[in-house]
């Protein structure tokens, strides 16, 4: 068998193992050093943010930016069905509940969606925006850029601003996509709600092993984010400390890695691109297949790649499509599993979820690392055809 192609690995190359070793070398391996600060100041020029605070993971850095938007316990957030769980999550850790709600179709949160349930749904009382259905405050949304896609922004911080809502940005997936129209133009996902997060995770478009970013344009919160981060110390010498924070400060060695993948990242960007312009083009023309396309208007970074599998066109479904290529040796991956049919979140609100469900039957993630080669993308292609109909 030819050589195993995974789903999306990293891609260590350029100066990583220099700024490394010299956090070795110099013993600056923990929270503290001058690669964290280096990170968060070339995060800010690539993505135009106001200010950055590197974290520990993404996942951490949704519960700060949730924390930091006033999300109290019984509160509730707007979130996306079609989702990974870490956002979700991330707002059960404040006591806060997620209600869930349906996608466009770009699998990214739907605006028209949004307005309906804020409109019928929820009412304008005192205590601020209340859920008619639950009794409980509904405090921030939360959009997801899919897969590197840019959420119709516009819409949903108009929206959000009409309603009082705050708006986190979850840009895990999209570091680097970008607006190229409208009134967001140039601007990058992530520096436009309220506050931005970023992942490093292994298996995004760059990596620092694990790690994450919030990003704002408020200065006050940044700082209030590094406090929380470093376990809210009032008096570093004295340990005095006036509120419960959290250990979520990056080290030096992770940013050490960041610094030098942020500096591959238009590179990755470009290999995204043609990769995905060549499974395009290879694709098209295969009954019951499709590729994803990209919103209108906005610049993406590629950063997965979704094949939509119409079962009875293409002879076979997708299940079947991704136990075929793993017999070939190609990892693939479906969508996730929505999170209202989650069981920690079975009993939630899901608002008219209708479209998400047939993205999750149909979709198929096909191999997209930035390390991807011309020849491993073509033996993708060719094993796909292989199974058509
Ligand atoms: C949409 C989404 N949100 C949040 C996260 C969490 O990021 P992390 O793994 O860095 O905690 C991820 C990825 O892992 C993600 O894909």
């Amino acid at each position: 068998m030819s050589d195993f192609i995974p789903l999306s690995v990293p891609n260590i190359k350029g100066n990583a193992w220099k700024y490394v070793k010299r956090c070795l070398d110099t013993g600056w391996v923990s929270s503290a050093g001058a690669y964290v600060e280096t990170f968060e100041g070339k995060l800010r020029a690539f993505t135009g943010a106001g200010h950055a605070v590197a974290v520990v993971n993404g996942t951490s850095g949704l519960q700060l930016a949730l924390r930091l938007s006033g999300v109290e316990a019984g509160d509730e957030v707007l979130v996306p069905a079609l989702t990974f769980i870490a956002p979700v999550n991330a707002v059960r850790y404040l006591g806060a509940e997620p209600v869930f709600l349906d996608c466009d179709a770009f699998m990214n949160l739907d605006p028209a969606g949004l307005g309906e349930f804020l409109k019928t749904a929820c009412r304008g009382t005192a205590r601020g925006l209340v859920n008619k259905k639950t009794g409980r405050r509904v405090k921030a949304v939360l959009p997801v850029h899919i897969f590197g896609n840019p959420c119709d922004l516009a819409a949903i911080m108009k929206l959000a601003r009409d309603y009082g809502l705050k708006v986190i940005e979850d840009a895990t997936e999209s570091l680097g996509s970008y607006y190229t129209a409208g009134k967001y133009k140039g601007k990058h996902t992530g520096t436009i709600g309220d506050f931005g997060v970023y992942s490093f995770n292994g298996n995004k478009i760059i990596t620092t092993g694990s790690g994450g970013m919030v990003v704002t344009a408020d200065k006050k919160m940044a700082a209030k984010a590094r406090y929380l981060a470093t376990q809210a110390k009032d008096d570093a010498v004295r340990y005095v400390h006036n509120e419960v924070g959290y250990n979520f400060r990056m080290t030096n060695i992770q940013a050490a890695l960041g610094a030098a993948q942020l500096e591959q990242l238009p590179a990755f960007i470009k290999r995204k691109k043609d990769n995905y312009a060549f499974y395009r083009k290879a694709l098209a023309g295969v009954k019951g297949l499709e590729l994803l396309g990209v919103p209108e208007g906005t610049s993406p970074n590629y950063w997965f790649y979704s094949l939509l599998i119409d079962k009875a066109a293409f002879g076979l479904d997708r299940e079947g499509l991704m136990a075929a290529l793993g017999k070939a040796g190609i990892q693939t991956r479906p969508v996730w599993h929505l999170n209202n049919l989650q069981e920690p979140y079975r009993r939630n609100q899901a608002y008219k979820v209708n479209r998400a469900p047939w993205f999750v039957e149909r979709v198929l993630n096909l191999p997209c690392s930035t390390g991807l080669t011309k020849e491993q993308a073509a033996r993708v292609v060719a094993a796909v055809k292989a199974e058509r109909n």
